[in-house]
């Protein structure tokens, strides 16, 4: 039975041999583009949509030079000067969109759950691919989150990673927690405040800490995340020198992890806020190496879906 994707929506369940697959094939890209600078042709002929309904620098960027590095053409469809804000639902876009053939649809959008709904609803033949929506799952990310890491740390059996910060609005760290799950991570420790950690009985193979001293301490791995205020009313808003002293990551902190712990952050960041620049810019830091592993990954995902 062939194991290739259709769609990708979340790692949640998706088994440890697709995630190496994947992993696997974007290395073997990064390889046969000569990081970049040659063009292969994998998918000329094909055409991929950003569907893009929230903001994004990396992984809108990073999806479109991925789809061009493998030879496909690309739409990117600009939300503010479409017919969406003349009132247009969103099957009706995409209907619109499908009838000028594509192959491929890759979505952004705040409502979680929105790209299953696109899969129900795209023409037969249309993949689909979550590019992160609401605080559900941002597939791509997982998985180059767990790219960098393999490249420092391979055996994931020896493997521990706290995740600190805005657990709850983070679709990131879960996608990160299923990932890191699937490969086999030894410990995976959640950090937070209560009122920004997910409820009790979601990822249930956590560890939770309130003390990001505890969190940290004898880590490999410390992925940062966003404070997202954008997500919170005005109430909910930690006062932001207090968040940093108590969930903020510097290098008094950082000492704390293993030697070489590998510093990540998907980005954008908030400095000052979740972490300090002497940390984000420091020797440790592995945050540029994400966005450029963002690219491969990428298109390993288009070219698994689509070469022919
Ligand atoms: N990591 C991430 O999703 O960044 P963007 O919002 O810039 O795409």
């Amino acid at each position: 039975m062939s194991l290739r994707l259709r769609h990708l929506t979340t790692l949640e369940h998706l088994p440890r041999e697709s995630i190496e697959r994947l992993l696997d094939r974007a290395v073997m890209l990064r390889d046969a583009c000569a990081h970049g600078t040659r063009k292969l042709d994998q998918l000329a002929g094909r055409t991929v949509l950003n569907l893009f309904f929230e903001p994004s620098t990396r992984t809108r960027t990073s999806f479109e030079l991925a789809a061009r590095r493998l030879g496909a053409d690309v739409i990117n469809f600009d939300i503010g000067l479409s017919s969406t804000s003349k009132g247009e639902e969103l099957f009706d876009t995409l209907h619109t969109l499908e009838a000028m053939h594509l192959d491929a649809i890759v979505v952004r959008h705040k409502q979680s759950g929105t790209p299953e709904e696109l899969v129900r609803h795209a023409m037969s033949g249309v993949s689909v691919i979550n590019a992160g929506d609401g605080n559900r799952a941002h597939p791509t990310q997982g998985l180059l989150d767990v790219l960098t890491i393999r490249q420092h740390r391979p055996d994931f059996s020896k493997l521990v990673v706290t995740i600190c910060g805005d657990v709850e609005h983070s679709r990131v760290a879960r996608s990160d927690v299923h990932a890191l799950t699937a490969l086999g991570a030894k410990e995976i420790r959640l950090c937070g405040p209560a009122s920004l950690m997910p409820a009790a009985g979601e990822l249930p193979q956590c560890q939770r800490f309130e003390d990001f001293d505890q969190a940290i301490a004898g880590a490999d791995a410390v992925i940062m995340l966003r404070l997202q205020k954008e997500r919170m009313s005005d109430t909910e808003l930690p006062d932001e020198t207090a968040y940093f002293r108590h969930f903020g990551l510097d290098k008094r902190r950082l000492a704390m992890a293993a030697k070489g712990c590998l510093v990540m952050h998907p980005g954008p960041l908030n400095r000052g806020i979740e972490i300090a620049s002497e940390v984000a810019d420091g020797a440790q830091s592995r945050i540029l190496e994400q966005v450029g592993n963002g690219v491969f990954v990428r298109m390993a995902v288009l070219s698994e879906m689509l070469a022919r």
